[in-house]
């Protein structure tokens, strides 16, 4: 019989490559979202659709119960797992989307708080998924909700939940790919590209194509567990930098800088002072997980569609969680980089 999977946040960008690798593999998928994003996916035609904000717990819990698995992208603090503890019993398996930033740091401070180089938190690495997660339910930013939101789903007795930690997530329909601070200096015909700390940053990437994987695993292997979710091994961010160049075909120059950013320049979005590099090694163990690619595999379907979508829009309206969440305005500071370069 067909196994039959919601994804709850269907239309984005997790959302959407695990419906295509659970089709791919003989999966009916119903793809849950509010509509207020195009569903445009043609690819993703022989999935049903189902409008509902996940906020309506009770449509969340009809639409879902008999489902022999749940993909919930749409999680972000304790009372989220509401939802779930009525599902118990109900559903095969259930997977929800944290965040690889709810890791403690050794040196008792962690992402969300860290204000420079000197109170930037120590991972050891790379990090297992036994490693503490911030302990601060006070705490109504991000990164401690999601933790408080991970001790709340493994506290419901019964529900078999896999908690999945990606990195910085890059994938089609991405609303904020970080490559696009490399994409951009491309088309604006850039030949250098500055980058703090040597270029030696690492900050786990995770393509939308290998959390799917991680995904359909979990949905035909339910458990309770917690598992990391990245592109392994973690490219540096010269790395990332040479994949994207590749992939558009272009010869810039990275300048490598020691130490952190001045005055911005050679900031750019993986520029931690410290690696936050995750293990892959439980995934593989408990589930047999085999990436599907590596980051510089799998980013180039990633940057064909974030040119697609900017040909004729101004990128900080088609992009607008990019531009203010994640700082994207600020990453291209020509004049600053070229007075400091002294070109
Ligand atoms: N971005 C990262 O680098 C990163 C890193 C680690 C973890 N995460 C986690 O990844 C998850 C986000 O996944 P994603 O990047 O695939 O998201 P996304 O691309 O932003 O897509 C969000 C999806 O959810 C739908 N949606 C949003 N609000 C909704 C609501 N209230 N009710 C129903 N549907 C709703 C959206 O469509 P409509 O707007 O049409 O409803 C869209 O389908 C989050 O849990 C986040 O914490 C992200």
């Amino acid at each position: 019989m067909t196994r039959r999977a919601v994804i709850l946040g269907g239309t984005g960008q997790l959302g959407a490559a695990t419906a295509r690798t659970l089709l791919d593999n003989g999966w009916s998928v119903t793809i849950a979202h509010r509509g207020e994003r195009v569903l445009e996916h043609g690819a993703l035609a022989d999935a049903a659709t189902a409008r509902l904000d996940r906020s309506d717990v009770d449509a969340v819990a009809d639409l879902c119960r008999g489902a022999d698995l749940v993909l919930d992208c749409l999680a972000f603090a304790p009372a989220d797992a509401e939802v779930h503890g009525r599902l118990v019993g109900d559903v095969g398996s259930v997977v929800v989307i944290s965040t690889a930033s709810v890791y403690a740091g050794e040196n008792g401070t962690y992402l969300d708080i860290a204000t420079g180089d000197d109170d930037f938190p120590v991972f050891p690495v790379p990090l297992t998924e036994t490693h503490p997660t911030i302990d601060a339910d006070d705490d109504l930013g991000y990164s401690a909700q999601k933790a408080a939101l991970e001790r709340a789903l493994l506290a419901i007795d019964g529900l078999p939940v896999t908690i999945l930690r990606p990195g910085a997530i890059h994938g089609p329909h991405s609303p904020a790919l970080r490559e696009w601070f490399f994409i951009k200096r491309v088309l604006d015909g850039r030949q250098h590209a500055p980058l703090a700390h040597l270029g030696e940053s690492r900050f786990s990437t995770s393509a939308s194509v290998n959390v799917a994987e991680l995904v359909r695993l979990a949905g035909e292997h339910p458990g309770r567990r917690v598992l990391n979710a990245v592109d392994d091994p973690a490219p540096t961010v010269l790395e990332i930098g040479q994949a994207v160049f590749a992939h558009l075909g272009h010869a810039g120059e990275f300048v490598l800088l020691e130490g952190g950013p001045v005055d911005g320049v050679g900031g750019h979005p993986w520029a931690l002072p410290r690696p936050l590099v995750l293990s892959m090694e439980a995934a593989r163990s408990e589930l047999g997980y085999e990436p599907v690619g590596s980051h510089r595999a799998t980013i180039g379907s990633a940057i064909d569609r974030m040119l697609d979508a900017v040909r004729d829009a101004d990128w900080r309206e088609r992009f607008p969680a990019l531009a203010t969440r994640y700082g994207a305005s600020e990453w291209f500071d020509y004049i600053a980089e070229d007075r400091l370069l002294g070109r």
